[in-house]
């Protein structure tokens, strides 16, 4: 979703802020634009609709030496995207660049009727309200947004100069990440660290409710009410190879490749091949606390809440006694849901920012649960609210579509169901076949990306043409079809979606024609002959079928055949999933859309 940058020191503003948006390109946006002030004051406002290229190519013709400034990357909320629309917004001596929503617009809006309103946006809305505090330039900037915000309903994270202060830059925070660089004479601004990545290490990340005024050598924070914060430094792990194509046509090819590397990092110091256990230092639970646990809520969006699905199909087959419920968090957060006192959440989140995740988590807690993350981003809001969490370590997924994240969650939480287990005391003998698979899978998951991937790419350019698609799975294979289906959608902008097998013939067998083609997930295992009924159903109605299977002696006549050749059994799901990864990926490349930045969406969804 939008981005936000900024600088204040002693370069150009304007090579940072480029630079900087282009890094939260990635995030999604349809229009950008900067301001940087002169020494004197005089603003540069330069903004464009469309794509980075767009605002380059201006600055390129309006080129200034300015220390100070901030950029803003736009994904359309109020209004459509335009460049009168797209940020930094005026009012007076002010700009402002803001991400998230301002839910009380319109009521704020007709109090200012001394600033003519040029946009259709939220965030013009704060400029001039906090323009009506600073009565240019009277009061002290931080005193002007600290009393505009005061006023505000919504979420936001917002950076704020103005032309009579020309050597700071106020930003806030209240639901909308932004973090603080700390360099040698000069302080950075990005909504995303991943921005400030080359340029320093030390980092402090402001809280929600948190206001800081910034200058080049200088940071201090404060509350909304005037609380002094003394500002936590930390270290950005990230490095720039991490945010790199490193040789790859797209981030989405680089992501789903280095699954092995990013699942080795998830179980790092977290399995004993030896003695066949699994330890989780992170969500902090003592032995007491695990045995009690008889349910667990999984909540989190779109893959997040399938690999939610998937762990939860895992967990309760070898955990006794207990409910497991995944949820979708944008429906759970207005359900009525009762919560048992013995349960704990796992709230799961690439990003660790999506609003509606985020909502769950602050509503479960207030009924005293106890929350564990899943989490990718280290710092993020969700990391940072959760009562303890696991970490996934896959490092930096910059395509909008997430690959490497899902296998690292799915496995993270089943690695959490295994230290419940072990509390319980379930068996060894029952827990460690899936122990040990666990920590073959980095080395599997290489093997079957290398075998099945130029096969892939053949299949992929042979059903190129078509625009329906059904995917087709039974227990664990049932919510890694969903997420086959759903990265398919999302970045081939195919029709696809996913049933359970054993449903078809209550409904979507009725689609079967020549419009669609069938991508179905054989996993060897007891439900294997049922699987197989149904896929002669299909058959029999002359479907399209791609077969995706690690069963040896597969010779039903289907039209496609990705042979997964592993003795992982338990998880072969997982390395079906990589098969509909690269079929997705291929897909879009032979239909010639944008892999990594898929039309209409967003990396991380802030917005409800
Ligand atoms: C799909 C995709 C989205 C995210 C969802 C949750 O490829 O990327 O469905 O999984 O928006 O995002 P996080 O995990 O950041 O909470």
């Amino acid at each position: 979703m939008c981005g936000i940058v900024g600088y204040v020191g002693e370069k150009e503003a304007q090579g940072f802020l480029l630079s900087g948006l282009k890094r939260l390109e990635y995030r999604g946006y349809d229009s950008a634009g900067i301001v940087t002030l002169a020494n004197d004051g005089k603003a540069t406002l330069i903004r464009a609709k469309g794509k980075i290229n767009n605002l380059e190519e201006k600055m390129a013709q309006n080129r200034h030496k300015d220390n100070i400034g901030i950029g803003h990357t736009r994904w359309a909320t109020h209004g459509e995207p335009s460049e009168t629309n797209a940020h930094p917004h005026k009012a007076g001596s002010i700009y402002v660049v803001h991400n998230g929503i301002i839910e009380n617009y319109k009521e704020l809006k007709k109090n200012l009727s001394q600033h003519e309103f040029v946009s259709d946006t939220d965030s013009e809305v704060l400029a001039a309200l906090i323009e009506s505090f600073y009565k240019d330039g009277k009061y002290p900037l931080i005193n002007a947004v600290v009393q505009a915000l005061k006023l505000v309903q919504g979420t936001y994270g917002v950076a704020v100069v103005s032309e009579k202060a020309p050597e700071e830059i106020i930003v806030a925070r209240s639901g909308s990440p932004l973090v603080i660089g700390i360099g040698h004479d000069e302080t950075l601004i990005a909504s995303d660290a991943s921005a400030l990545v080359g340029h320093t290490k030390r980092a402090v990340y402001l809280n929600d409710g948190e206001v800081a005024r910034l200058t080049k050598n200088s940071i201090e924070i404060k509350t909304l009410n005037a609380e002094p914060i003394s500002a936590k430094v930390e270290e950005i792990e990230t490095n720039l190879a991490a945010i790199q194509k490193g040789g790859y046509d797209h981030f989405l090819l680089k992501e789903i490749m280095e699954q092995p590397k990013s699942l080795t990092e998830t179980l790092r110091g977290r399995i004993n091949s030896k003695n066949h256990t699994v330890h989780l230092g992170g969500p902090g639970l003592s032995e007491t606390e695990l045995r009690k646990i008889n349910h667990l809520i999984i909540v989190g969006c779109g893959t997040a809440y399938h690999a939610g699905l998937l762990a939860g199909y895992y967990i309760e087959q070898f955990t006794p006694e207990i409910t497991i419920e995944t949820v979708i968090a944008s429906e759970y957060r207005y359900r009525n849901a009762y919560i048992p006192k013995d349960s704990v959440a796992l709230i799961v989140s690439q990003s660790g920012e999506t609003a509606d995740t985020l909502a769950c988590l602050r509503e479960i807690k207030k009924q005293g649960i106890k929350t564990i993350g899943i989490v990718n981003a280290i710092g993020s809001t969700i990391a940072r609210e959760v009562d303890g969490g696991t970490y996934v370590h896959v490092g930096p997924e910059i395509s909008v579509a997430s690959t490497k994240a899902f296998t690292s969650q799915a496995v993270a939480m089943v690695m959490f169901g295994l230290t419940i287990a072990q509390a319980k005391g379930v068996k060894s003998a029952t827990l460690r076949p899936y122990i040990d698979e666990i920590a073959r899978m980095p080395e599997e998951i290489g093997n079957t990306l290398e075998v099945v991937r130029p096969e892939i790419e053949k299949i992929a350019k042979k059903y190129a043409e078509y625009d329906h698609a059904i995917y087709l799975g039974r227990d664990t294979a049932y919510p890694t079809a969903m997420e086959g289906a759903l990265k398919l959608k999302e970045i081939s902008y195919v029709d696809a979606n996913a049933y359970a097998f054993g449903e078809l013939k209550h409904g979507p067998l009725a689609l079967v024609d020549d419009r669609f083609f069938e991508m179905t997930l054989l996993p060897k295992g007891v439900l294997y002959d049922k699987v197989i009924s149904n896929l002669q159903e299909v058959l029999a109605r002359g479907g399209h079928v791609i077969a995706v299977t690690n069963v040896e002696d597969f010779d039903m006549p289907v039209e496609s055949i990705v042979k997964i050749t592993t003795d992982i059994e338990i998880f072969a799901p997982i390395l079906m999933n990589l098969a509909s990864q690269l079929f997705a990926y291929y897909m879009t490349v032979a239909k010639g859309y944008n892999v990594d930045q898929p039309r209409n969406l967003a990396k991380s969804v802030t917005v409800e």
